[in-house]
């Protein structure tokens, strides 16, 4: 193992002032952002982007990130929703990382991260690179650890930086702006097995539209992800959650509280195929229904998903929005062909090695 050098390098522990935005000659620079998110997820996102206070410009991209110029105050966006995580974005004019840790590039270095600093609080940082475990890794870090006061734990660092190669001489890195990714939610304090990520739940309740005199019920609730998830977006009429099973019901209440909703939420034990309500009580229902992979749950999501599409027509008003999450593809499609059901849009999302669909349904 490399010997820790000593640095002659000044050690500089706390960020240096708020900027909001870089200024050069008076004029203020859009920030370099990259945002992550599910592949599938991307009109939402791009929705969520519009409805930002400052503006964006979007000028590349993948099918799991945007690169983007964002005027405006940094915090914005970690409100985005459906974002899984934002990283500040800057190129080094530099052959390889070593070069990192010279004199000028280091200070260059320590700017950047002084600015990402200023959007939280990060006790430790980490790498994420091709031949991080290398020495030049372990020597960058150690000199970042004396300049920054922030300590180099490469394995669960909150400070996540990547670097990249940016053509023959220069090197990219990408620094996140948040101790955790966006869609791992604070208010997240039970976590179900089979949980829904918490972007697919904004997603789903988008697509379905968010209106406050909507009356709205999340069948098969399960922890409670699209029920906080609404509860958070705002006012409604009503917000009804059902499942069979006591014990997911008492996580939904729980993450509920986190969430500081629990007043918004009426929660309730009850079988989502046979409903105490009324006939037209609801303007949306959405449900992240059993997905079943277990050879021998075929047959019975196949009466489940069959009785559900039946009593969410009962239950649900004349212009209702039905959304579905299912990976049971071609189980669903061929039952909601059968149904009364009108398909209306359907969105695949790429998630955890599942490729799950959204369905979204009119009368
Ligand atoms: C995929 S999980 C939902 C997970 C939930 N979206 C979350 O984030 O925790 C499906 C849920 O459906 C519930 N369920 C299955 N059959 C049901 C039925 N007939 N009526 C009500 N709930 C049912 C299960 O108890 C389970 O909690």
């Amino acid at each position: 193992m490399p010997q820790r050098r000593p640095s002659t390098r000044q050690k500089r522990s706390k960020p240096l002032p708020r900027k909001d935005t870089a200024r050069r000659g008076g004029v203020a620079e859009p920030l370099e952002v990259e945002i992550e998110f599910l592949p599938g997820l991307e009109p939402f996102l791009k929705a969520e982007l519009q409805r930002l206070p400052g503006s964006v410009r979007i000028f590349g991209g993948s099918e799991d990130a945007l690169r983007l110029g964002y005027s405006g105050r940094p915090r914005d966006l970690h409100r985005l929703r459906t974002a899984t995580a934002v990283f500040r974005r800057h190129t080094f004019a530099v052959p390889r990382p070593k070069a990192l840790m010279g004199h000028q590039v280091f200070q260059e270095l320590l700017a950047f991260l002084d600015e990402v600093r200023q959007e939280a609080d990060f006790g430790s940082f980490r790498f994420d690179a091709a031949g991080r475990e290398s020495s030049t890794f372990l020597r960058l870090g150690e000199e970042l650890e004396r300049a920054t006061g922030m300590r180099f734990d490469p394995e669960e660092g909150e400070l996540l930086m990547r670097l990249r190669p940016r053509g023959e001489e220069a090197w990219e890195m990408l620094a996140r702006t948040t101790p955790r990714p966006l869609s791992a939610r604070p208010w997240r304090v039970r976590n179900m097995s089979g949980g829904l990520n918490a972007a697919v739940a904004v997603a789903m309740l988008r697509m379905a539209g968010v209106r406050p005199t909507d009356r709205v019920l999340n069948a098969m609730c399960g922890s409670g992800t699209l029920l906080v998830e609404r509860a958070l977006m705002g006012e409604a009429e009503r917000i009804v959650g059902v499942d069979i099973d006591p014990e997911a019901l008492e996580m939904a209440r729980e993450n509920l509280a986190a969430a500081k909703r629990q007043g918004q939420v009426e929660l309730r034990l009850e079988d989502a195929t046979a409903l105490a309500d009324r006939e037209g009580s609801y303007d949306v229902i959405v449900a992240d229904v059993p997905w079943g992979d277990a050879i021998g749950e075929h047959a019975a999501n196949a009466q489940l998903y069959r009785d559900f599409l039946e009593e969410a027509w009962r239950v649900g008003s004349k212009a209702v929005r039905l959304v579905v999450l299912t990976h049971e593809l071609r189980l669903f499609e061929g039952i909601l062909e059968a149904s009364r059901w009108r398909l209306d849009r359907e969105v695949q999302v790429f998630h955890g090695g599942h490729r799950p669909k959204m369905y979204l349904l009119r009368k």
